[in-house]
């Protein structure tokens, strides 16, 4: 498939997907979900690849739903197709998917930040849901994922008055992993690659699965799903060569097995 709304490369074992909407900062049209679904699904089944970044522009990562798209759709057709269920794409890639926001990651936006496993946030990253403001709610996730991750309090007041929280303050609440220099934000992106590639693929894909199941289960639920896990690692030749190669003092060598 040919892509006119997002650019899709890899660099070594990492594949960058970046949204490529510029004159609509990245506003998250149907066709630039379906490009996104297709190349995230490209590269989930990819062997070269051990990781995904998302990323956007320098002044938007994207800028939420495409309200011009949006404006005239009427009830029967947004319950019947149900255009969102189709981001739900993000959440069902295997391998890490980093996103990595400058700029706007506001409404759509944001919420397809947090499906992402982690979000490495640019210097000038402003998050919020300002749907509010367009007389409708979050519905990508937003009342959900960003009251999980930053708590009741700070989560209701952006979704009720739709204020921007910039890089510091999502840091503070950790809606974000770490705040990086803006211009070196694919860079840093690019080291969390390298290490990932580094690793073992089935310990990396089961400590992604474990540390998702503790949003969708008990504490107790969470905790044996979580030992069964690391029980079957000791079925891999990758925790024989990882505990072996530290026994050694030497780099692990790992076959992904
Ligand atoms: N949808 C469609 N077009 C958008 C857009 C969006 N979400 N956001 C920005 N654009 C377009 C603007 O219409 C404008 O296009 P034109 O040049 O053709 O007029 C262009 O992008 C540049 O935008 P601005 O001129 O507004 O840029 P700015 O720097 O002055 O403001 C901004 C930036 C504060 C992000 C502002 O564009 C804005 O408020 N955007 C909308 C944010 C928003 O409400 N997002 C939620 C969308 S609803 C949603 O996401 C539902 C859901 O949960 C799934």
């Amino acid at each position: 498939m040919a892509y006119e709304m997002i650019l899709a490369e890899t660099h070594g074992p990492t594949a960058v997907i970046r949204l490529n909407r510029p004159k609509a900062l990245n506003a998250l049209c149907d066709q630039l979900m379906a490009e996104l679904g297709e190349a995230l699904r490209g590269y989930d089944a990819d062997d070269a690849i051990f990781s995904i970044i998302l990323t956007g522009s320098e002044k938007a990562f994207a800028a939420g739903a495409d309200i011009k798209e949006m404006k005239d759709r009427v009830f029967p057709d947004v319950y019947l197709n149900d255009f969102i269920a189709k981001w739900e794409v993000v959440t069902t890639i295997r391998k890490p998917v980093i996103a990595a926001v400058a700029g706007f990651a506001l409404g759509g936006g944001c919420e397809l930040a947090m499906m992402c496993d982690f979000i490495l946030a640019a210097e000038n990253a402003k998050f919020g849901q300002p749907e509010i403001n367009l007389g409708v709610i979050p519905g990508a996730g937003g009342t959900q994922r960003l009251t999980r991750a930053v708590g009741k309090a700070k989560a209701m007041e952006l979704v009720l008055t739709g204020r921007f929280m910039d890089a510091a303050e999502a840091e503070r609440a950790g809606l974000v992993s770490r705040i990086v220099p803006t211009e070196t934000l694919l860079e840093e992106a690019l080291k969390v690659g390298e290490k990932l590639a580094s690793l073992s693929r089935p310990a990396t894909a089961m400590a992604k699965e474990a540390v998702n199941r503790a949003f969708e289960s008990t504490l107790a639920e969470g905790i044996r799903f979580e030992r069964r896990l690391f029980q079957g690692l000791f079925a891999t030749a990758d925790q024989k060569e990882g505990m072996s190669a530290f026994a050694e003092k030497r780099p692990a060598q790992f076959t992904h097995g």
